[in-house]
């Protein structure tokens, strides 16, 4: 993502504003510029002054205010920007859109602007469900409005159903790749994300973090990996529907709900645990396996005395190689990151045709480019098909991405 490009986002007076305060920092973390415009009753739910501080920039609410239409006018405002969001958007606000209703400097901008519109409805199940909101969405989206969610879930009124915003990291994947497209003619056509998952019925195993190998009871060898990375991209898979085993080396992460996770301990422990989990669709070797183990650690504390006691190595089975050359019981899609300090590229092909795994996920993983435990992560996606360069993006997004990547992949497969 480059610099400078420009949301307006729309927070109208729904429960799920607080929310837009979230998304308001996941874009900054992209380095969005976010403009906001806050409804009279998107005011009663989150203040200006939250806004202002998130944004770092005026927050505009008044349509008839003359120090606002001096400073930036309403037409302006909805030019400005590269793309305008609301936000949680309301029953109201989506009925006046399809109106043609301008009676405040929200639906103004919407009216006036010639930039491409995405909302994220949200609000009671009835209300979505009713016959009124329903023929305003399919109206909207005729238009070419770009729709996320609602999703289904528990609501803030004790209901349950469709009606819950979508959540904020959804949104700001949403942004991201309308603004990458927006140069692109398709962008004038509706992207429509709805809560059908994409990967109900498939079986995933991620693997993440760390190994561990022992030298003896109390000391042992390991590498920088958080697990972040990996604990994102499990996230993502079952947030989309896939049951999801994680097996993680010893990292400082909560287990991400509604998955189940194996901890293990050395790589040893770890090419077992995925062993016992398989058969699976997709198998996403994430982690950071040691590539060797103590031969003989001892059972006892080494004293010292003497001289510094010589460790004797052995190779640790390679988890992505084995599961890739698994014979009838092969994942359909099995992918694996390479975590490279120098040649990413082509350290990465070499190890697609070496492992003969599917995709290889390539991140550079030097000093400088701090990788091991940041929230953000710039990879390359490595097949035979060729090298697919990705943006900085956080790791929550790259899982996202990637399992968007997968679901279509498994789709065109047709298994
Ligand atoms: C506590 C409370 C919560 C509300 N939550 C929602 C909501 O989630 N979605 C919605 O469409 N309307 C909700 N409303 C109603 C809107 O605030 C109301 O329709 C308002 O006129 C919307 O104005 P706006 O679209 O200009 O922001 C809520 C109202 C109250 C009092």
């Amino acid at each position: 993502m480059s610099d400078g490009e420009r949301v307006l986002l729309i927070i109208s007076g729904g429960i799920a504003a607080y929310k837009s305060l979230e998304l308001i920092r996941e874009l900054k973390l992209h380095d969005i510029n976010v403009r906001c415009i806050l409804t009279e009753a998107g005011s009663q739910f989150v203040t200006p002054l939250s806004a202002e501080a998130l944004t770092g920039d005026k927050v505009y609410r008044d349509l008839f205010s003359l120090t606002d239409e001096n400073e930036m006018g309403h037409i302006e405002l909805s030019r400005d920007a590269d793309l305008v969001v609301i936000a949680p958007a309301t029953a109201n606000i989506i009925a006046k859109m399809r109106a043609g209703i301008t009676d405040d400097l929200a639906t103004t901008a919407l009216i006036a602007t010639d930039k491409p519109v995405l909302i994220a409805p949200s609000m009671n199940v009835r209300m979505w469900e009713h016959a009124s909101t329903q023929s305003n969405m399919v109206e909207l989206k005729k238009r070419g409005i770009h729709v996320i969610g609602p999703e289904i879930g528990d609501m803030a009124c004790g209901e349950h159903g469709m009606g819950r915003m979508s959540e904020p990291s959804s949104i700001a994947q949403i942004i991201n790749e309308l603004l990458q497209n927006n140069s692109d003619t398709s962008a004038n056509q509706s992207i429509i994300t709805n809560n059908l998952k994409k990967l109900v019925g498939r079986k995933a195993i991620v693997t993440s973090g760390p190994t561990i190998e022992e030298i003896d009871p109390v000391r042992y060898f390991t590498n920088y990996s958080s697990g972040r990375q990996g604990h994102a991209i499990a996230k993502a898979l079952s947030e989309q529907g896939a049951e999801t085993i994680l097996v993680s080396g010893p990292t400082h992460l909560p287990d991400p709900e509604g998955i189940t996770v194996k901890h293990i301990k050395s790589a040893v422990e770890m090419l077992s645990a995925c062993e016992e989990s398989l058969p699976a669709d997709i198998v996403i070797c994430v982690a950071a396996v040691a590539d060797w183990r103590v031969a003989n650690p001892n059972l006892d504390k080494i004293k010292k005395n003497g001289a510094p006691p010589t460790l004797e190595l052995v190779e640790n089975t390679d988890i992505l190689q084995q599961i890739s050359q698994h014979g009838k019981d092969r994942p359909h899609l099995v992918i694996g990151f390479a975590a490279e300090t120098k040649d990413l590229i082509t350290n990465a092909q070499t190890k697609l045709s070496k492992k003969g795994c599917d995709w290889i996920v390539a991140n550079d993983v030097s000093p400088e480019a701090g990788t091991f435990g940041s929230e953000k992560n710039r990879v390359h996606i490595v097949s035979k098909d060729g090298v697919e360069a990705w943006p900085t993006l956080t790791k929550d997004i790259i899982g996202q991405k990637l399992t968007t990547r997968i679901a279509t992949f498994l789709d065109n497969l047709s298994c």
